[in-house]
Formats: structure tokens, C-alpha cells, sequence
């Protein structure tokens, strides 16, 4: 149990770790680059160390050098080895959900991917149906959970409507595209973050995005050389909202992306009544083609305000997928009632988040209802406090500590080292804040 007491006002700057999803995609991406590829700020954290592992696995040669600074010798796209064919993906959904589309074109070799209990509850049918119908040989555990078998075929490429937005699918359908003969599309209903699209231009991968429509082509190789991974907004979301609970906060987040993709939270926050003053990413005018190549990065000003109710949309969820679970603890300390909606998909999450925040909410005395597609939260203008149980899930354990310092009698979290997954260094990051 790690115990997170009423907090005087939070002061100073902090600086969130290197950002998990674009971790991820730079090591991936390294692997399936023929050349070296230098990662600068990877996060050095549980997921991001399982992606590793993985791309080690399959033949591509990791050369760390400190401080987050790394060099990828990739086999390019055609050429991960057979070296071992069992990968755990540790906790990692974004592992599970992309490297597949890599795989599954590697004619005449197999490959198991499986992971953690967690892990285990979380669907790979997304993937593997839409792979299939590039001609993917795929087989799931009841056809939809790991682990997750792929016999590698030559791919075609094909049309695909995602029913949900999920930048996991849009990527691993990018990454198969990218081997397939003829061209993929790929369309979503809403836009979700868009780090791969990114690191393809970086990679000079030529792909369209016009009206809701991404179109890839098969690529001999990846032009990529370098890559700086940003500070991450799901991580620094939980200063963020920290800042907003407690009175007479301030405090200032240093070198964080704030990619438009990722920065809904900012905005939700901002309606509430938080002030939060920074230099987000303007979202692109209707029309613009794909993004650019680079990630912005910037610095966030963040006070503690009286806050608003707010209601979340379907339309909105992508872009703040992973941190609803802090507009659901700051729909608590606002007047009137907070409502997300749309966000079925925190279903399939490190935990079923809908069911484990409101569970865990409702025990430090939140007047929570659990809905199909989200909440709604009932805000008393505080919380008292009591114990939470993150139940493996870095996100709840780091709401638990979160929830904490606004509460009126603390926290009790239990399974707080379930952080260390996105945010080793959490607990004494908070801690600089608090120091007076
Ligand atoms: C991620 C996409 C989101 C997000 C996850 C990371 C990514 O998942 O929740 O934490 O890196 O692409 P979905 O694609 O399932 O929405």
C-alpha cells in the first residue's frame, strides 16, 4: 500500500518521461529501417522496454548508449529472422496491436506473440480481420485474444473501414500496407493520434490522407535516421490534473508533446476551468493532407481554478482516450455533472475502465454511475479519500495518487509499482511538486 496524503498546493516545473506511443513506433520502426536509426529520450519504462525485447527477437540489434539515447539496427522491412518465435509483449497493447502488421507479410515464417494476464483479455481480432482480408494467416486464442499466432504470407493490399477509431489498428494496417502488393486504404471514423503517420513522412514513405482516407503502397525500404521522442501528455496529464484539483496550484510542464492528436484532455481541462496555457498543435484546417513530419513540443502553464462539468463525446474520446479516467476524478471536484459518452472502447483497456473507475472512484466516496459507453459523475466539490486498488493498471494507480492529494483524507493505492509500465519515476516526480 502506498499511501498519497491531502496535498498543500502543488509548485514548480515538472518534465513528463519520453511519450510511450511514439517509444514504441521509433523502435519498431528502427527494426524495419535497413539502416541504423538514432532514437533520442526513449522511455525507459516496462512497455516500452517489452518493445525492445521484441524487435531483439526477431533479429534487430539495439546499441544503448545512456540517457535514453539509442541506436536501432534494423533487418529492414523484409528481413526479421526466424531467431525465436515466441515474443512476450509484456503489457504492452501497442506491441501486440502493430508488430502483427509488420509479421504477418514475412513469407514462409511464424511467429506466437503472448504476454502478461492482462494482456491476455485484450483483443487482437481488431487486428487479425483486417489483416486476414489482406490474405494474413492469423490464428487467435477464441478467434480474438492472445496469444496471437501469424504464419507470414505475401500480402495484398485492401480497403479498410474501422468501426472504431483506434490509432492501433490505423498503424498495424499502415505498417501491413507498406509490404502489401497494390495499395491499402485505410478509413476511420474519427481522427486518432498520429504518431505512425508521422514517422512515415520522416521515413519518406509516400501515403495520401484526404477526406478521412489514408492510402499506402508497398515500400522497398525506410529512409529514416533519426528520431526525438517528445515528453509524454498521458503521463503529464497527471500533474495536469493534480494542478487543476488542488486550490492554489501552479505549476509548469516542461518539454511535452502536444501533437493536436493528443491533447484533448488540455482542451476538456481548459472547458472545465482550468487554466492551462501552452502552445498546443492547432488541429488542421479540412483539407490539409497528411500531418507533418515532426512532433511539436512545448511547455504548459497549469493553475487550479473552480471547476465546471463538462460532457465528453464520441468525436472527442480518441484524442483522450487514455486520460478519461482524470476527467471522470475531475468531474468530482466540479459543480454539476460530468458525462463521457462514446468511450466503449476504455472497455478494452490495461483494465476495463469503465467498470475499475468507477469502482475505484465510487470507494473514495465519488458519486460515479458506470454507463455502457462511459459515466457520469456527479460533482460534490471534493472527494473524501479511503483505498483504491489499481489492479495492475499504471493508469488507475497513477489516478489513485492523483485522487490522494485532492482528497480530504488521502489515499490508500494498492499495486502502485503498476506504474512503472509508462512512469517509473512517477511517485518522486509528484513528490518535486509538493516540496516547499
Ligand atoms: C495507442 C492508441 C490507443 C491508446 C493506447 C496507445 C497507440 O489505443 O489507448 O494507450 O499507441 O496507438 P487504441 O488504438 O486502442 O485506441
Amino acid at each position: 500500500m502506498t499511501r498519497f496524503m491531502p496535498a498543500g498546493a502543488l509548485h514548480g516545473a515538472c518534465t513528463p518521461p519520453p511519450d510511450k506511443s511514439i517509444s514504441h513506433r521509433a523502435a519498431l520502426f528502427g527494426a524495419m529501417s535497413s539502416g541504423p536509426v538514432v532514437v533520442r529520450n526513449y522511455l525507459d519504462a516496462g512497455d516500452t522496454r517489452s518493445t525492445l525485447a521484441a524487435v531483439a527477437a526477431i533479429g534487430a540489434r539495439v546499441e544503448e548508449r545512456g540517457g535514453g539515447d539509442l541506436v536501432v539496427h534494423g533487418v529492414g522491412l523484409g528481413g526479421p529472422s526466424e531467431a525465436a518465435d515466441a515474443i512476450d509483449v509484456g503489457n504492452a497493447g501497442t506491441l501486440l496491436r502493430l508488430l502483427p502488421g509488420w509479421l504477418a507479410g514475412q513469407e514462409g515464417r511464424s511467429w506466437t506473440l503472448d504476454g502478461d494476464e492482462s494482456i491476455r483479455r485484450r483483443p487482437v481480432d481488431r487486428v487479425a480481420e483486417p489483416l486476414r482480408r489482406m490474405g494474413a494467416r492469423l490464428a487467435a486464442r477464441d478467434g480474438r485474444l492472445p496469444p496471437l499466432t501469424i504464419h507470414g504470407v505475401d500480402l495484398t493490399g485492401a480497403e479498410h473501414e474501422l468501426p472504431t477509431a483506434s490509432a492501433q489498428v490505423k498503424s498495424c494496417l499502415l505498417i501491413a500496407g507498406m509490404l502489401a502488393e497494390g495499395e491499402t486504404i485505410v478509413r476511420e471514423p474519427a481522427p486518432s493520434r498520429d504518431h505512425t503517420e508521422r514517422i512515415l513522412r520522416r521515413a519518406r514513405v509516400p501515403f495520401d490522407h484526404e477526406a478521412g482516407a489514408l492510402r499506402i503502397r508497398q515500400v522497398d525500404e525506410l529512409e529514416l535516421d533519426e528520431l526525438t521522442v517528445p515528453g509524454d501528455a498521458s503521463s503529464a496529464a497527471f500533474a495536469v490534473a493534480a494542478a487543476a484539483c488542488v486550490e492554489r496550484s501552479r505549476i509548469v510542464v516542461e518539454d511535452v508533446g502536444l501533437n493536436w492528436t493528443r491533447t484533448a484532455f488540455l482542451r476538456i481541462a481548459t472547458r472545465m476551468g482550468a487554466v492551462v496555457l501552452g502552445d498546443l498543435e492547432e488541429p488542421p484546417a479540412a483539407g490539409a493532407g497528411a500531418p507533418p513530419p515532426d512532433e511539436p513540443v512545448g511547455e504548459l502553464d497549469v493553475a487550479a481554478a473552480p471547476l465546471e462539468a463538462t460532457s465528453v463525446d464520441a468525436a472527442e474520446v480518441p484524442l483522450a482516450i487514455d486520460e478519461l479516467p482524470l476527467v471522470a476524478l475531475m468531474g468530482c471536484f466540479a459543480e454539476g455533472q460530468t458525462v463521457v459518452r462514446g468511450a466503449a472502447e476504455l472497455r478494452y483497456k490495461e483494465s476495463d475502465r469503465i467498470t475499475t473507475v468507477v469502482g475505484g472512484l465510487r470507494g473514495l466516496g465519488a458519486q460515479i454511475e458506470a454507463l455502457e459507453d462511459g459515466f457520469a459523475v456527479h460533482g460534490t466539490g471534493g472527494l473524501e479519500g479511503g483505498t483504491l486498488d489499481a489492479g495492475g493498471d499504471h493508469r488507475m494507480a497513477m489516478l489513485g495518487a492523483v485522487a490522494g492529494l485532492a482528497s480530504r483524507r488521502g489515499v490508500e493505492v494498492s499495486g502502485m509499482e503498476a506504474a512503472a509500465v509508462s512512469y517509473p519515476a512517477f511517485e518522486s516526480d509528484l513528490g518535486r511538486l509538493l516540496a516547499r
